[in-house]
């Protein structure tokens, strides 16, 4: 019960402060012996997430549902009425996310056997680079194990280069580079516009991958020493209390802190761990969940909750310790408790974010809806709130 009296504790007297020293504590021993920022190199020349693909049992399906539940718009298509017969693909657009959707169409196909294994899930997070040859070469001599070797994909709006690397679980990154495409998506496919109701969603701001128990340095070292990133930010059993479905976790970033890939593995508690659920569910490591981030919370996750998204819930006496444990804030606490928005402060600024349920049926990828008011964070303040809540559904269903 010790831990709950510092909860208490921390909560009645504006857990800021305290957190806040160990937040800097931590990010500053987190880093000791690693490159610092400063004069970080990009050895991938690494420019931004160009999209992230999705292997799913029905694209057309996830399609429709990313459109009307996300507000995303259907861009371009790629599929048997394009010549391709291998798969089915969907691009998907809002601000500067972009998603692809692709489904299979033969039994034989190697996403056949990824939707096998875990259901629908991420395949690949795509980045753009200055040369996919050059970052290609670069990202193998750094210890990658290649995916896909560099070739051209061309049609008749021109050429990009493109290559891939694997990551943990069965997830790539591709390397993706242009040459002189001025097409609707990428070579391969064709326009295929079809408006969603825009949400607000601005950007992909981070993507989670849970690794299996004992991997998450390992992980974590390899975006150092293939990709240049830093440790950002660090969170350990600590930050988490153990009676809840706990979590260790590495914020990885490139050095402008574009582009940000926490890593995230199971610790020992009482209770199963959230990460273990998932790995059990999806058959091993993967994406865990997508940060998308936007302008204004208030609208985007009215929105979403209007199109029919579930979103995790805290208890409601959440709100009524927030004020004291962030101090003010711009948006109405009404309206942020009534829409179950979580709210955490760091010496930077704040942040309001809330998280989906699953949006498929294996307990496995979410999305998280983040709007940053000058805080560069992760919500570490809203952890304890939130697994209590996602220990909730891990008992709903019968995972705890
Ligand atoms: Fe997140």
């Amino acid at each position: 019960m010790k831990h709950n009296d510092r909860d208490e504790r921390l909560q009645r007297s504006g857990v800021c402060a305290e957190s806040r020293e160990e937040w800097v504590e931590r990010a500053v021993v987190c880093e000791d012996g690693i490159r610092e920022s400063e004069g970080m190199e990009n050895p991938l020349k690494l420019k931004r997430i160009h999209h992230v693909e999705f292997w799913v049992g029905n694209a057309r399906q996830a399609a429709y549902f990313y459109r009307n539940g996300f507000g995303f718009s259907q861009v371009a298509y790629s599929g048997l009425e394009t010549g391709q017969r291998q798969r089915a693909s969907y691009a998907m657009s809002q601000g500067k996310a972009n998603f692809i959707l692709t489904t299979p169409m033969t039994p034989d196909d190697l996403a056949a056997d990824h939707i096998r294994k875990h259901g629908d899930g991420v395949r690949d997070i795509a980045l753009e680079v200055e040369d996919a040859d050059e970052a290609f070469a670069e990202a193998v001599r750094r210890g990658a194990q290649p995916a896909e070797e560099p070739h051209d994909i061309k049609d008749e709006h021109g050429a990009i280069r493109r290559a891939a690397v694997h990551t943990y679980g069965d997830t790539i990154h591709s390397l993706i580079s242009y040459k002189d495409y001025d097409g609707p998506f990428l070579p391969g496919f064709v326009a295929a516009p079809l408006a969603g109701d825009d949400c607000g969603i601005l950007r992909v701001d981070h993507i989670v991958g849970n690794v299996e128990l004992g991997k998450m340095q390992y992980w974590a070292d390899y975006y150092t020493r293939v990709f240049g990133f830093h440790r950002y930010i660090t969170f350990d059993d600590k930050d988490i209390s153990t009676e809840y479905s706990a979590l260790m976790s590495i914020v990885m970033s490139d050095d402008s802190h574009s582009v940000k890939f926490p890593i995230n593995e199971p610790a020992a508690a009482r209770n199963k761990s959230q990460i273990q659920e998932y790995i059990d569910a999806y058959g091993g490591a993967g994406a865990q969940h997508i940060a998308l981030q936007c302008k204004d919370v208030l609208y985007t996750v009215g929105k979403l909750q209007r199109n029919g998204l579930d979103f995790l819930r805290v208890p409601d006496t959440y709100y009524d310790a927030l004020t004291s444990r962030v101090g003010p804030v711009e948006e109405s606490l009404a309206e942020l408790r009534t829409l179950g928005i979580l709210v955490d402060r760091d010496e930077e600024g704040y942040l309001l974010q809330i998280f989906s349920k699953p949006v498929e049926d294996r307990p496995t990828v979410f999305f998280e809806i983040i709007q940053r008011k000058g805080s560069r964070g992760f919500g570490k303040g809203n952890f304890k709130a939130l697994f209590e809540s996602i220990e909730m559904e891990q008992a709903r269903r019968g995972n705890l």
